[in-house]
């Protein structure tokens, strides 16, 4: 039996269609109703057949809830945990340790109660740190918590953590770290933003790097991985190193828009940020840009999935494909 956590999220959601192809014995969490539709929603992308959505058994569980969770690991072999809580705004900082670090803990615990096989994890490339001189990041750069990380960032690694203590009791673990993953589906959250926004006109470009990754090129590694008799190991998943000029640029190409035209400068974040900060201490909304997440839209740095393609002989779709397919489901929908 395969556990699925995150499995209404992006990443989950993706990766429940590509297990439920070829797997009959698939248990999947979720804490509401409404997210189950787009799950469905999903996997319309690929297939009209409903027999396969049907193949999943929905538990409805919260990972921070012991008595929730403990019966879904009934006779499971193999989980792949997906759920967190991914922001930037330092007033989610407790509720993320709560769900990606404590969480995690509680899943690791049932794992190995339950005599997991093998247990694959959904990091990030927060959780990586940087390279040396100009090198691409890769799976030996270690994480420095002495620098100025993200909460997300800090969360990540605590969960790393927790799943590395799985190993040493007995449970053969699967990390992956992705990079920004862009996907179909989830248009208001998360790199589905980025679709929304360029296709209702956005002006703003800034010139930061980073690795993006196909939802599909998370997935169908995650899968393989834990089908081979690869452990206890950590795989960068980066299918190119581009600019978010160039992201937004193709983006605009592919949905026939106007490219957003106005460099913003590492000053205007910086102060956008801080403008941000105030007027969310004043009215109490989330601030629209925080700290991390300016930051990180001028920060260049650059990856290497140099390990998972000689481990599994793994190949990437190419970012513009990606950004041709996901757009027409945008459009579609
Ligand atoms: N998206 C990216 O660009 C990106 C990049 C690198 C790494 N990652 C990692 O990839 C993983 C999946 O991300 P995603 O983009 O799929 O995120 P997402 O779309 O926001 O989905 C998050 C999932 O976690 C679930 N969840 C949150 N809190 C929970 C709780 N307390 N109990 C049970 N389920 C809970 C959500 O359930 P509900 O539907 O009930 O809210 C949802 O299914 C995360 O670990 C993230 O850190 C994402």
């Amino acid at each position: 039996m395969i556990l699925v956590t995150g499995g209404t999220g992006l990443v989950g959601s993706h990766l429940l269609y590509h297990l439920s192809v070829k797997n009959d014995k698939i248990r999947a969490i979720y804490r509401t109703e409404a997210s189950l539709k787009k799950v469905k929603q999903v996997f319309s992308y690929y297939t009209s057949d409903v027999k396969l959505f049907s193949k999943i058994k929905w538990f409805k569980a919260d990972i921070t809830d012991v008595p929730s969770m403990k019966p879904a690991f009934a006779n499971v072999t193999h989980v792949f945990h997906c759920a967190a809580l991914i922001s930037f705004n330092s007033k989610d900082y407790r509720e993320m340790r709560k769900v990606n670090i404590h969480g995690t803990a509680i899943l690791v615990n049932l794992a190995i109660d339950a005599k997991v096989k093998k247990f694959c994890f959904v990091s990030s490339i927060a959780a990586v740190g940087d390279a040396l001189n100009d090198n691409l990041v890769d799976e030996d750069c270690e994480w420095n918590k002495e620098q100025d990380n993200s909460g997300y960032s800090i969360t990540k690694f605590g969960a790393e953590m927790e799943v590395w203590r799985a190993s040493q009791e007995g449970v053969d673990v699967i990390i992956v770290n992705p990079g920004v993953i862009l996907g179909s589906g989830f248009w208001k959250s998360g790199s589905g933003k980025l679709f929304t926004q360029v296709f209702n006109g956005f002006k703003y470009y800034t010139e930061g790097i980073t690795g993006f990754v196909a939802v599909q090129d998370v997935v169908k590694p995650m899968i393989q991985l834990m089908e081979s008799s690869l452990k206890n190991e950590r795989f960068i998943l980066v299918a190119e190193n581009k600019s978010f000029k160039e992201i937004f640029y193709k983006i605009a190409d592919a949905f026939d828009k106007k490219r957003p035209y106005k460099l913003v400068k590492t000053w205007q974040t910086e102060l956008a940020w801080r403008i941000s900060w105030f007027v969310s201490k004043i009215n109490g909304v989330a601030p629209l840009l925080t700290k991390y997440s300016a930051r990180s839209a001028h920060n260049v740095t650059k990856y290497s999935s140099q390990k998972v393609i000689d481990a599994i002989d793994y190949k990437f779709e190419s970012i513009d494909a990606t950004i041709q397919r996901t757009c027409k489901n945008y459009i579609k929908e």
